[in-house]
């Protein structure tokens, strides 16, 4: 059956809605993504996880064409992003929304203005329509009550929450998330959760979530991929991930200091430089 929005119309329900093939990304001569493949089907959340610095962030800015892949192919709605017109690749965007993994929001703007901005400048709806959308949006993460507040004014959960009603203006169907957990208590943390599990399925949209916090993980995940070394060591539901055999898998999710993940071996060139002995010997 196809999809009622017309840009989308020539894909099937049962195809990814966003998929990334062989994808390589480097800053400089560091390669930070080398060869990720990942699928995201429709209403599906897939969570991905992996060390700080492994790359989570760049690939979720490269989805959104903030930093230029070396190669690889970003198929967003069933076309390759490359082979869109700029007008057509605005369109698309908007269908792609993001939250942040820092700040999000503009602080000299109330919370209703931050959402009622993003109205302004992609629809052509009038105040009195803007108004009544961004009071469903924020209503959708229980934000309401704080319509007229500044984002110095409320708490970082409460500023996450207004930042997802914001990235739900323009009704997208893909939700890209960076850390929404990032500084966040447990109960505040389980409260996001929820609302990102229930947003997913309410709105029928696909979220692609990255995230350390390994219960949150667990608790929203359909399918979860785990980033090492600028490639996908593991795939798989969430139990099958928390069972993996491999140890560097179970290193992470335990929270251990020692491991495979961080083992260096002896470094004979640190004590040397340490000692003064190095190049100088
Ligand atoms: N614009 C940039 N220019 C140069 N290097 C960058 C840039 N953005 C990221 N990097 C480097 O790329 C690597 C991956 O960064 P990235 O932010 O994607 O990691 P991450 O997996 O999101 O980590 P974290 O879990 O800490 O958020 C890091 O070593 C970082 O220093
Ligand atoms: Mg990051």
């Amino acid at each position: 059956m196809p999809y009622e929005h017309e840009f989308i119309r020539d894909l099937n329900r049962d195809e990814p809605l966003l998929e990334i093939k062989d994808l390589h990304v480097s800053f400089g001569d560091r390669q930070i993504l080398r060869g990720v493949d990942l699928k995201l089907m429709p209403a599906e959340t897939v969570v991905i996880l992996g060390g700080s610095g492994c790359g989570k962030s760049t690939m979720l800015s490269a989805l959104i064409g903030a930093v230029t892949p070396q190669s690889g192919e970003i198929r967003l709605f069933g076309r390759n992003v490359d082979d869109l017109k700029e007008v057509e690749y605005d369109e698309y965007r908007t269908k792609l929304g993001i939250l942040f993994q820092h700040g999000a929001l503009f602080n000299s703007m109330s919370i209703f203005e931050n959402l009622a901005f993003v109205l302004r400048e992609h629809t052509v709806l009038d105040e009195e329509e803007i108004a009544i959308v961004v009071r469903m949006k924020l209503e959708m993460v229980g934000m309401r009550h704080a319509e007229n507040l500044m984002p110095s004014e409320i708490s970082g959960g409460m500023r996450k929450r207004a930042a997802l009603a914001r990235a739900l203006c323009l009704d997208p169907m893909i939700m890209l998330y960076d850390e929404p957990g990032a500084g966040l208590d447990p109960v505040t943390l389980a409260g996001v959760d929820r609302c990102i599990t229930t947003l997913g399925k309410v709105l029928n949209m696909a979220s692609l979530v990255v995230t350390h916090r390994i219960k949150s993980a667990l608790t929203i995940a359909d399918r979860m991929i785990f980033l090492h070394d600028g490639r996908v060591l593991a795939e798989g539901t969430p139990v099958e991930i928390a069972e993996h055999e491999d140890p560097r898998i179970q290193q992470f999710l335990e929270g251990r200091a020692d491991g495979p993940l961080t083992e260096r071996g002896v470094n004979d060139d640190y004590v040397d430089a340490l000692l003064g002995q190095g190049d100088r010997a």
